[in-house]
């Protein structure tokens, strides 16, 4: 069957920038289905650092076409940035490697306004958005007053809708938050020339998935942020306003579930989050210090498209077996194990304690799971360098020991753990 959906674990930044990467060399397609440039995926190759924000990663890979599906918020602006940026580190951006769906919706600069002056009126309850515009644009879409990306092949109609969302959206800014207003005309103007540019790649992205899946092409469905932070499923409202989740992959392309056959959850061995929300296993002091590097490189804990560093802790089995059965992996790839070298004992949440009670499940409520205490198992660490291991015996009894460990709590097969930024730094078991 032809498509393999690719997700998020945990609370993003999990490293699924360099397992698509991998996955893509085996992919004909790979497409975005949720989320907009809040996201932030880095490859690496060849000493070269390319960072990704709406484009796939499937398109360092030469026989690959990417696509931008209908589930995904773009800014045309930025998104002509980034194909600028490929273009000028030779990459082939033309519109036979890259398809924007007609029916994504657009954030406009007043999503990026709105954004900014709701996080700052929520004051300390802040979500600790991205300031992508990313929650106002999805709200504009689920209120049936968004602007489709297909409207772009119109530059009139395109225009009209672009000037009245600017208008309404003052009334807000004015009244309800008391910030600046913006000029209509200044922001439409940088739109209006991204529009021109993007206008040779829109694309029906259903019918063009269904047709190539039909002819036996494969489809990688590229996951950004992850599955904590679902709109549905994450720690509401301290989540992002799409879904991430595998059952965002279908809605979010456009096609069934019986395509589907491989859903691969990456997660790191540890624990990160950026922004608010609970994180029951999150450490502070020397051992975060540790988790989240100095920030000298860029696979250290720090956002690829914010620079914010990231809170760390301890791996969540509670939350990782939650997002396995939300997703349904089918497999599950571990992430930056190399980073554990060092530790004399490794912890794993196994349960929580909510108000004196132990618990195996995710608590559903943002509330019970901000009072949860974890529940520690302890693990031997080791103390060797594993960056150049390539298969299982090249690791430590105790690193894959606590692989299996994480396999047997989340009941999830891990076959692929990654022990370095480069390509070839994937262990395969
Ligand atoms: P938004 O998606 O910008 O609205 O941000 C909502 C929440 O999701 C915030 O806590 C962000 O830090 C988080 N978030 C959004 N995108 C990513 C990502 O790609 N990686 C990690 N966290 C993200």
């Amino acid at each position: 069957m032809p498509a393999t959906i690719l997700v998020g674990a945990q609370w993003g930044d999990e490293g699924k920038g360099r397992v698509a990467d991998w996955l893509a060399a085996q992919s004909d397609i790979v497409a975005r289905f949720a989320g907009g440039d809040n996201a932030g995926h880095t490859v690496y190759v060849d000493e070269t650092v390319f960072k990704l924000h709406l484009i796939p990663s499937g398109i360092l890979h030469d026989q690959v076409t990417c696509v931008l599906g209908n589930g995904m918020v773009i800014n045309p602006v930025n998104l002509v940035k980034e194909m600028d940026g490929l273009q000028a580190m030779g990459v082939d951006i033309s519109p036979s490697r890259l398809i924007i769906s007609t029916r994504a919706h657009i954030i406009t600069p007043a999503h990026i306004a709105l954004d900014a002056a709701s996080e700052k009126a929520r004051g300390a309850e802040a979500i600790g958005t991205t300031l992508r515009g990313i929650g106002p644009a999805y709200l504009d879409k689920t209120g049936r007053q968004g602007i489709r990306t297909g409207l772009m092949a119109q530059e009139e109609a395109f225009a009209d809708a672009l000037y009245e969302m600017v208008k309404r959206t003052n009334v807000i800014l004015e009244q309800q938050y008391g910030v600046e207003t913006l000029d209509p005309q200044a922001a439409a103007q940088s739109y209006l020339e991204a529009a021109l540019r993007l206008r040779p790649y829109l694309r029906d992205v259903a019918v063009y998935l269904n047709q190539r899946m039909n002819d036996g092409a494969r489809v990688l469905c590229e996951g950004a942020q992850g599955t904590l932070l679902d709109v549905d499923h994450g720690d509401y409202p301290f989540v992002t306003s799409s879904s991430p989740t595998s059952g965002g992959a279908l809605t979010g392309l456009g096609f069934g579930p019986k395509r589907v056959d491989r859903v691969v959850g990456v997660a790191k061995c540890f624990s990160t989050r950026v922004g608010g929300g609970p994180m029951v296993t999150e450490l502070h002091g020397e051992l975060a210090d540790r988790l989240r590097g100095t920030g000298e490189h860029f696979w250290d804990e720090y956002g690829t498209t914010t620079g914010r560093p990231r809170r760390c802790g301890w791996l969540d089995a509670v939350a990782l077996r939650y997002a396995a059965e939300v997703n349904g992996f089918t497999e599950l790839v571990l992430t930056k194990l190399d980073v554990l070298s060092g530790f004399n004992v490794l912890k794993i949440a196994t349960a929580y304690i909510v108000d004196g009670r132990q618990v195996d499940l995710l608590p559903d409520t943002t509330l019970e799971l901000e009072r949860a205490e974890p529940v520690y198992e302890t693990l031997p660490g080791w103390s060797e360098d594993i960056t150049g291991a390539r298969d299982a015996d090249d690791l430590p009894a105790a690193a894959r020991a606590y692989i299996r460990r994480i396999a047997d709590l989340c009941g999830v097969p891990i076959r692929t753990v990654s022990v370095g930024p480069e390509r070839d730094q994937l262990v395969h078991l």
